[in-house]
């Protein structure tokens, strides 16, 4: 456990950046309430999800820029008495203005941590490059950023919790054979399994800084937290990952699931890439609604362990659902988004169903449904299969076999097996 402060973030606000047009603030929490752990993001393809990620991700590389290269941006600005006071050289921003717009780009971040505060990025277009500006907000208006707390935020924003670390990172499962590159290389999309990810990992087990040991033990811990993998050894061999049980099987990580590899990468990619917030673009894939829930849980002990500030989900599934989640609505050109409450029921009514020997489970759009337990026991459907749904007089919907429904309409099917 560090005590440098958290980077965990309670509001950003995204202007001029891609769809991004108006400005259009994220709430990530309640009134004077804690900011999310795990912030989970809804909505239709398109809605802009991602954008939000990629305008956060704009946010920690602008800043990691501004302090890195701001003394020298100063310098030249006195010399040259630069119109863009305070502005420094930033890489490309591909494309990332709305077309016709050339008013900077703005994301602004609120940190829980009073000592961060709310800090403001400016990106402004100038010729073939791009500038940055980083200002700190005070009673609504920008302030440059105090000498004292220059050093403290010019470590967060590039190493925050050590040599190797860094204040964010992004991850796409989908991308299985890409790697967390060195801290030098840029890349948006990282997921490693392979080469990388097994040396990645033995840097971890071979590490003298404790908080690199914490990290293969919380490595160790989630992935065998997975019933299939539970109470197995897990060590290092060559470049490879090991899952042994004494005397019985020893596993090679590419011999895993595929569920079970897409754990331990995403997993072992968080945790070697030493990142204070972490933000991961459909974690649910390849992974049962069981395996999602219990991904959640991995990912909140990782939080409750201080190894992570923060994670940003981007997802469709409501496993990684808290009280509350984020919903982006698009609608044409603009962008609603609201801080709603997750489709958990009241408090209580769960326990009163359960009471009833019943249960409260969640329904997707497209009818996939989460029945009950005991209710899948009952009806006879443990690996799955087809339920009826009727309305009965009072219009309540009752679930029926398939052959019962056959026998109570006389289909003539009924002394079918079942
Ligand atoms: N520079 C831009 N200006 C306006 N819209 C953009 C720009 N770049 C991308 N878009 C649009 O924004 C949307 C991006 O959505 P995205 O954030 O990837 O959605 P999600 O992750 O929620 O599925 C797409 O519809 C894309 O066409
Ligand atoms: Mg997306």
């Amino acid at each position: 456990m560090s005590t440098r402060p958290s980077l965990r973030i309670r509001q950003f606000t995204v202007k001029n950046y891609r769809l991004f047009r108006d400005p259009v603030t994220f709430d990530l929490a309640d009134g004077d309430g804690p900011a999310d752990g795990i912030v989970v993001f809804h909505g239709d393809n398109g809605a802009g999800k991602s954008t939000a990620l990629s305008a956060l991700q704009l946010f920690f590389s602008g800043a990691a820029y501004f302090f890195a290269n701001n003394e020298d941006a100063k310098d030249k600005a006195h010399h040259r008495r630069a119109a863009m006071d305070g502005y420094s050289g930033f890489g490309p921003v591909d494309r990332d203005w709305p077309f016709g717009v050339l008013d900077p780009i703005e994301v602004e971040v609120t940190f829980e941590d009073n000592t961060l505060g709310t800090m403001r990025l400016a990106v402004i277009l100038s010729g073939p490059e791009h500038k940055v500006r980083l200002q700190r907000i005070m009673d609504g208006r920008e302030q440059p950023i105090a000498a004292d707390l220059r050093n403290l935020l010019a470590t967060l924003f590039s190493t925050p919790s050590g040599g190797e670390s860094r204040p964010w990172v992004r991850f796409d499962p989908r991308r299985r054979e890409s790697a967390v590159p060195r801290r030098d290389e840029a890349s948006n999309f990282e997921s490693p399994v392979t080469d990388l990810m097994a040396r990645n990992l033995l840097s971890l087990l071979g590490s003298f800084d404790g908080l690199d040991r914490d990290r293969w033990r919380a490595f160790v811990r989630d992935v065998t937290s997975f019933e299939t993998l539970s109470g197995l050894e897990v060590d290092m061999f060559m470049n490879d990952v090991r899952f042994e049980r004494r005397g019985q099987l020893v596993l090679r990580h590419s011999e895993l699931s595929s569920g079970e590899q897409q754990v331990a990468a995403l997993v072992a990619a968080g945790l070697t890439a030493r990142a204070s917030i972490i933000a991961i673009e459909e974690p649910e894939l390849s992974l049962s609604p069981r395996n999602q829930n219990q991904l959640r849980q991995i990912l909140q002990n990782q939080i409750d362990d201080g190894l992570v500030d923060q994670f940003f989900l981007e997802t469709h599934s409501p496993a990684f659902d808290g009280p509350r989640v984020v919903r982006l609505a698009r609608k044409g050109d603009k962008v609603d988004v609201a801080r709603t409450a997750s489709e958990t029921p009241a408090p209580g009514l769960k326990e009163k169903a359960v009471e009833q020997g019943g249960d409260i489970q969640w329904v997707t759009q497209e009818g996939y449904t989460k029945l009950p337990p005991r209710m899948i026991e009952e009806m006879g459907v443990p690996a799955g299969g087809f339920l009826c749904f009727l309305p009965d007089d009072d219009g309540r919907w009752q679930a029926w076999r398939a052959s019962e429904l056959d026998e109570e309409f006389g289909i003539g099917s009924a002394d079918r097996d079942e």
